[in-house]
């Protein structure tokens, strides 16, 4: 489709990037801040906020914070948030019977943001992760990550959640015939409006060591998640795990992690054009923060440029831990 141009001087591409005008007038792509979600870990224990050693700026944050996220969500003009909770270890079990306690952190802040923050959309993990003293995604019996198990339990966790008022669920476990089993539950339990991001394209990858120390789950996993998280090597599995859970009942479906797969993106948007959004995670935020603190890169224009990379691979949004600085930058032009 690229146009056959007629050759220099009659064509010169420098004339639409003379000025700023002209470039925004040339400009394909736009980041807005409403294609951002902004993922915060919330928690329990109590006491003051404290900062991930290894993710600068992000805050695990108690309930009286995560209010305060979502009243600063709401200012910055953020459509929605997504909670990620950070267990005592205490609270950790084999059979992971928290992830579905309707008094759990989640559903507690859940219902204080509907309350306070009534405007603010809601999303949700869905995984046992954060509740299991195994650390992996799934009931661990003899070894092996129980499939089918786990799913009854995701079950449980989704319509807690959806009791509790929770707008997207956003199931990040990648066990097989989750959404199918989640979007039947919802709509027998009255809960047809609640909709499914699904965590569809998601890769076992190295970039999540972050966000398990900040969700406390790095001391507990042994091994790696292989049997159920994605192979970096593959792009046409990819395809068919959006496919299947489009078909089981997806409304929207995300890749993850985010730069090192734009291609992954590009091929979702173009194959199905659903809703797609990327999740650029701790590792990725973790990498950009570490040289900007070393002053080896300019903070803000690494933060748009990154972000803008998704749209241009297709995107509609991105889960991203920049979200309230981008918002920032973005209203200040
Ligand atoms: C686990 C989960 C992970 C992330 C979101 N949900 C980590 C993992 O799969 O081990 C990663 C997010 C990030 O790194 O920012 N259910």
């Amino acid at each position: 489709m690229t146009p056959i141009l007629p050759p220099f001087p009659t064509t010169r591409m420098r004339r639409l990037r003379r000025t700023s005008a002209l470039r925004d007038l040339a400009q394909e792509y736009r980041l807005s801040v409403k294609d951002l979600i902004w993922p915060i870990f919330i928690t329990d224990v109590p006491g003051a906020d404290v900062e991930v050693s290894s993710m600068p700026g992000v805050f695990r944050r108690t309930l009286d914070g995560a209010i305060a996220a979502a009243e600063e969500a709401a200012s910055l003009g953020i459509p929605a948030l997504c909670l990620f909770p950070f267990t005592d270890p205490s609270v950790k079990t084999v059979a992971c019977q928290e992830a579905w306690n309707p008094d759990n952190i989640t559903n507690r802040v859940i219902r204080a943001i509907k309350e306070r923050v009534p405007e603010i959309a809601i999303m949700t993990d869905i995984a046992l992760d954060p509740y299991n003293a195994n650390g992996h995604d799934g009931l661990v019996r003899d070894g092996i990550i129980l499939n089918d198990e786990t799913v009854e339990c995701l079950v449980k966790m989704a319509i807690a959640q959806a009791d509790a008022g929770a707008d997207i669920l956003g199931p990040s476990d990648m066990m097989d015939g989750r959404i199918g089993a989640m979007r039947t539950a919802l709509e027998a339990q009255g809960h047809g409006q609640v909709s499914i991001l699904s965590y569809s394209a998601k890769y076992a990858s190295g970039f999540y060591s972050p966000f398990r120390d900040a969700v406390g789950a790095s001391g507990a996993l042994k091994g790696d998640k292989k049997t159920y998280q994605m192979d970096p090597g593959n792009s046409e599995e990819a395809l068919r795990l959006v496919a299947r859970d489009l078909h089981e009942g997806a409304d929207m479906v995300m890749v993850k992690p985010g730069m090192p797969y734009l291609d992954i993106c590009r091929r979702v948007k173009d194959a199905f054009g659903v809703p797609t959004y990327a999740y650029q995670v701790s590792g990725e935020y973790a990498m950009a923060m570490a040289a900007v603190q070393n002053g080896w890169l300019d903070h803000e224009k690494v933060m748009l440029e990154s972000l803008m990379a998704f749209r241009r691979s297709g995107c509609d949004g991105v889960l991203t831990y920049f979200a309230p600085a981008a918002a920032r930058a973005l209203a200040a032009g």
